[in-house]
C-alpha cells in the first residue's frame, strides 16, 4: 500500500477506509472486515461516528497483526480540554479494544461546551494528546476541520506540530489557501468525502474522464486526490465499491484531466458545517 511520510517521519497509507456514516453494529463490522480482507491497512473512525466498538472488533477478529493496521480516531466535540481529552481518549481505546492508536485528531476546532474559549480548550486537548504521544499510546497527532487561524492559535503553545489536517477535499472543493498553508507547515492533508459523499459520481466531466481512462467515476475522483498528494478516505458499505476504491494505482490522470478537475465547480454545496469553522 502506497504511503505518505508525515513530519515525524512515520508513514501513513495513502488510502484509508472512511467510516463516517457507517452505522455501529453489523454493517460497520462487516464493512471494516471486508476492507481489511481486500487489503486496506488504514481505517479512519471517530468517537462521534459511534462505531468504534464494531470497528475495533473487526480489526481484532481480522487475524491481521495490529501493527500492520494504521488506525485513526478523533476527539469528539463534547470533550475538548485537558482532562476531558484524557478521559475521551481512554474511552476510545477501550471501545476500540486496542492499546494504542496510530493517529488521534481533534475532530473540530470548536468545543461545544466552551465555544468562547476555543483557543484554551484546543490547547488543553493538545497538551493531553502530546502526553499520550510521550507514553506511546498515540503515534501521531493532528487536527480536522481546522482553518488557518485555528492552527495559528494551536501552534502558539504546541510542542508537537500537527502531523495532519483532515478536511473536506475533492474536485470542486479545493480549499486552496488552507491547503497551501498546511503544506507550508509540513502537514499531510487528508481528504474526507473524496467523492463529494457520492455527488461527484454523476458529474458529466468526471464520467467523461472515467471513460477516457477506462476506470469508474469513483476511481477518477480518488486518483485525483492521490495525485494531489493527499491521503484519501473513501467510505462505502458496498463490497464491490470497497474493492474498486483501492484499485487506483494502475493508471494516471494526465495534466489536461487534472486541470479539468481542478477547474471544476463545487457541485456539492458549501462545507457541511460552515458555522463550525467560521468563528
Ligand atoms: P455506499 O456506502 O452505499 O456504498 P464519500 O467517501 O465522499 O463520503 O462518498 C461516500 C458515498 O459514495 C456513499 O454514498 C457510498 O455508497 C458511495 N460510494 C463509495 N464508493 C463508491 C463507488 N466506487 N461507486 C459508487 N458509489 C460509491
Amino acid at each position: 500500500m502506497q504511503t505518505v511520510k508525515m513530519n515525524n517521519n512515520l508513514e501513513i497509507p495513502q488510502i484509508g477506509f472512511g467510516t463516517w456514516q457507517i452505522p455501529e453494529g453489523k454493517v460497520a463490522y462487516e464493512s471494516v472486515r471486508y476492507a481489511l480482507e481486500v487489503g486496506y491497512r488504514h481505517i479512519d473512525t471517530a468517537a462521534a461516528y459511534g462505531n468504534e466498538v464494531s470497528v475495533g472488533k473487526a480489526i481484532q477478529e481480522s487475524g491481521i497483526a495490529r501493527e500492520e493496521i494504521f488506525l485513526t480516531t478523533k476527539l469528539h466535540n463534547n470533550d475538548h480540554g485537558y482532562e476531558q481529552t484524557q478521559e475521551a481518549f481512554w474511552e476510545s481505546l477501550r471501545k476500540l479494544g486496542t492499546d494504542y492508536v496510530d493517529l488521534y485528531l481533534i475532530h473540530w476546532p470548536n468545543p461545544i461546551a466552551s465555544r468562547s474559549h476555543w483557543q484554551d480548550a484546543n490547547r488543553g486537548s493538545w497538551k493531553a494528546m502530546e502526553e499520550f504521544v510521550e507514553k506511546g499510546l498515540i503515534k501521531s497527532i493532528g487536527i480536522s476541520n481546522f482553518r488557518e487561524h485555528h492552527i495559528e492559535s494551536l501552534l502558539e503553545k504546541a510542542e508537537i506540530k500537527p502531523q495532519v489536517n483532515q478536511i473536506r477535499l475533492f474536485a470542486g472543493e479545493q480549499q486552496r489557501p488552507l491547503v497551501q498553508y498546511c503544506k507550508d507547515k509540513q502537514m499531510v492533508l487528508e481528504a474526507y468525502s473524496p467523492l463529494g459523499t457520492g455527488a461527484l459520481l454523476t458529474s458529466s466531466l468526471v464520467q467523461g474522464i472515467a471513460e477516457e481512462v477506462g476506470k469508474s467515476p469513483a476511481q477518477v475522483c480518488l486518483r485525483y486526490n492521490i495525485q494531489k498528494g493527499y491521503v484519501v478516505l473513501p467510505k462505502s458499505v458496498t463490497p464491490s465499491s470497497i474493492l474498486q476504491n483501492k484499485d487506483i494505482f494502475d493508471f494516471t490522470l494526465d495534466d489536461k484531466q487534472m486541470a479539468q478537475l481542478d477547474a471544476m465547480e463545487n457541485i456539492c454545496g458549501p462545507t457541511q458545517n460552515p458555522d463550525e469553522t467560521s468563528f
